[in-house]
């Protein structure tokens, strides 16, 4: 096999959020095959190459996975260099780990160029510090996807013993919010929810566990994913936030 596939995390959307490696391989890519949720801004630095999407975006599939793994061994072996791009880390509810096995067993060559999952870029695009000294010094990830997936974790977790950031979890997020308080986490804790981190039309929520259900974007990010943020770190961007939006505004609207 001469080819090669480079597994590439793009990050939550802001094209200055990718690493400078996964930037190097879209921009030597022969073929990429993307996700629904990269930004268009980022797939534009694949000039040079072939570009399909192979997402799935709230059931609808286009490819199915092994669509994908048959994709990436083909061109491959084609002699293709081929950036299996997807949002945030590629091994973060990514899938990646399917494809990297799929790659080993038809011996083609491949990596993986790590990126800023959105576990960690939602948070701080709302100014909230996952972890804080005195506050928290435990970061769980959840996938909110499937209620038995997160159920065993969130029963198993001592209240307020770390912070919680869920991802796929908008529709999930009444009956999450629901276990974690009938497991003795206060009704006030404080929880966010944001939308669309890194973007242009980025939005957040914040407020109390028991009002969690209520967070809306608006209906121009109706549809637009979006991660959940729950424990005292939250408390921390009523400080820091207004702070960081006028630092911004003070140098013309950075984004
Ligand atoms: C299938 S998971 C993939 C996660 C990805 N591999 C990562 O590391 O960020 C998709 C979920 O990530 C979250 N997400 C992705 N991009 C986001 C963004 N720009 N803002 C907020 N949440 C985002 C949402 O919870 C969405 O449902």
């Amino acid at each position: 096999v001469k080819g090669f596939v480079s597994l590439v995390g793009a990050g939550p959307g802001d094209p200055e959020l990718l690493t400078r490696k996964a930037l190097r391989r879209l921009s030597e890519a022969d073929l990429v095959l993307y996700d629904a949720l990269v930004a268009p801004e980022v797939l534009a630095l694949a000039a040079g190459a072939r570009r399909f999407p192979v997402g799935k975006r709230a059931g609808r599939h286009t490819v199915t996975q092994e669509g994908i793994h048959h994709a990436m061994v083909r061109a491959a072996r084609r002699g293709l260099r081929v950036v299996r791009l997807k949002g945030g880390d590629p091994f973060v509810f990514g899938r990646g780990g399917e494809e990297a096995l799929a790659l080993k067993a038809a011996r083609v060559p491949f990596e993986v160029v790590p990126g800023v999952s959105a576990a960690i870029a939602a948070p701080a695009s709302a100014s909230i510090p996952v972890t804080h000294r005195g506050l928290s010094s435990a970061l769980v990830v959840l996938s909110g996807h499937a209620e038995e997936a997160w159920r065993p974790v969130v029963d198993s977790l001592a209240p307020h013993s770390a912070t919680v950031v869920v991802l796929m979890g908008l529709a999930g997020r009444a009956a999450l919010a629901a276990a974690l308080v009938a497991r003795g986490w206060r009704r006030s804790t404080p929880s966010a929810v944001v939308w669309s981190a890194s973007r242009p039309d980025s939005a957040s929520w914040r407020g109390p566990l028991s009002s969690l259900h209520k967070a809306e974007p608006g209906e121009a990010l109706a549809g637009a994913p979006g991660t959940i943020v729950i424990g005292e770190v939250v408390s921390l961007a009523a400080a820091l936030a207004p702070v960081v939006a006028e630092a911004r505004a003070a140098q013309g609207g950075l984004r």
